[in-house]
């Protein structure tokens, strides 16, 4: 079998997730800050633990700025829905996957309005024409950092330091970076960063969270949820500090332990090595598939674009590649419009979509060449 799916999630995990999710159900088990017992203070520190390693990664001093969700998708969520008021603007770019679109779209029911952002032909936003954009009731600005349907990069540091200027907060949905490019919420002026776990943070499904900027003051965001923290419980109003305004009821802290791992594991092997090791997979990809007669590459082996490969057949539907791929050769990829309608729309590939190749760390050269092969024998088969 040839996992070439990491773009949904990613497939296999360093061995030490799956070692310390078991080792916290069979040896530490207890509810993390809410009992005094010595394992719930156990199971206190694991969290605790992964709050610093993922503060760190995203250049952020203190780790109670981290709070945690279930994904991406409710920490974006959490965002628009905590700060958006009726009479409330929000731009977005124009690859957007449908974890911040049909938020949106459900918020034009309050009165929450949005509209993109200005871009070139691949999705890529136009920093300088970003101020015509904004209108007098823009409070928030949401961009993809790395597309999952092209994998293009946006320029985020350019982005948050226009942002900045304007003084609109500003967003990232790090679910396809965090793990692979560097992100600086102090340097790169982000004032939240939504990440999930399961992705190249190499953490757990059901994993993820929001960091908020040191700067950024979190009085902005009003919680999602309300309940329990094991805090404060002589208080039946919501506590307002952090993180546990934002994250009522029990956590995932069976996940949050294999989380830590992952995010231990790709510190230790350095994000550059990742991002090289990736780069070159892509490139190999690139390369083989662009000498297929027949096949079109919908991103570009260059600087601007991270390692997700959507490609398209003449005379085979997207879903038939993934289908013959996966049973006749044991190639597993996506097809189809990868949740993102919109960004398919953008670059051309509305409403059909693409067969989607996403190599990851664990991905060998080997796996990439007879991925060629099997796709070269189809389209010569078909
Ligand atoms: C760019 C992007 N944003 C958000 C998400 C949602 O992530 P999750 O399903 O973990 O919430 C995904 C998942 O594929 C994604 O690729």
């Amino acid at each position: 079998m040839i996992y070439l799916d990491n773009s949904a999630t990613s497939f296999p995990k360093p061995e030490t997730v799956g070692q310390a999710m078991l080792n916290f159900i069979n040896n530490i088990g207890a509810n993390p800050g809410r009992s005094g017992h010595v394992l719930s203070i156990e199971a206190a520190k694991v969290v605790y633990y992964a709050r610093e390693e993922i503060a760190e990664l995203f250049g952020v001093s203190d780790p109670l700025r981290v709070v945690f969700s279930s994904n991406a998708t409710e920490s974006i969520n959490m965002v628009i829905k905590g700060m958006c008021k009726p009479g409330d603007h929000v731009l977005v770019s124009p690859m957007e996957h449908n974890a911040v679109m049909r938020c949106l779209e459900n918020c034009r029911s309050h009165d929450v309005s949005f509209s993109v952002l200005p871009s070139n032909d691949e999705g890529m936003v136009l920093v300088d024409k970003m101020a015509e954009a904004i209108l007098p009731n823009t409070v928030l600005i949401i961009v993809n950092h790395v597309s999952n349907v092209s994998g293009l990069i946006q320029p985020i540091r350019e982005i948050g330091k226009t942002a900045k200027e304007l003084n609109i907060p500003f967003l990232i949905d790090a679910a396809q970076s965090a793990g692979v490019f560097d992100i600086n919420m102090e340097t790169d002026n982000i004032d939240l960063v939504a990440f999930t776990g399961h992705k190249a943070l190499y953490g757990p499904q059901g994993t993820g969270g929001l960091v908020i900027a040191d700067e950024f003051s979190h009085d902005r965001i009003a919680p999602l949820k309300y309940g329990g923290t094991g805090s404060k419980s002589e208080c039946e109003v919501q506590p307002s500090f952090l993180p546990d305004k934002f994250e009522s009821g029990t956590q995932n802290a069976v996940g949050i332990a294999g989380l830590l791992e992952g995010v231990k594991y790709i510190k230790k092997i350095g994000l550059d090595n990742i991002r090289a090791k990736e780069k070159e997979l892509a490139k190999r990809l690139y390369e083989g598939l662009s000498s297929i007669p027949g096949i079109k590459i919908y991103s570009k082996n260059n600087e601007n674009y991270a390692s997700t490969i959507p490609f398209t057949i003449d005379s085979i539907t997207t879903s038939e590649i993934s289908d013959i791929l996966n049973e006749k050769y044991g190639v597993l990829c996506r097809a189809g419009l990868h949740c993102s309608p919109g960004a398919h729309s953008k670059i051309g590939t509305y409403p059909d979509g693409t067969a989607r190749l996403s190599p990851g760390w664990f991905t060998t050269q080997e796996e990439i060449d007879k991925t060629i092969e099997a796709i070269k024998e189809m389209v010569n088969g078909s």
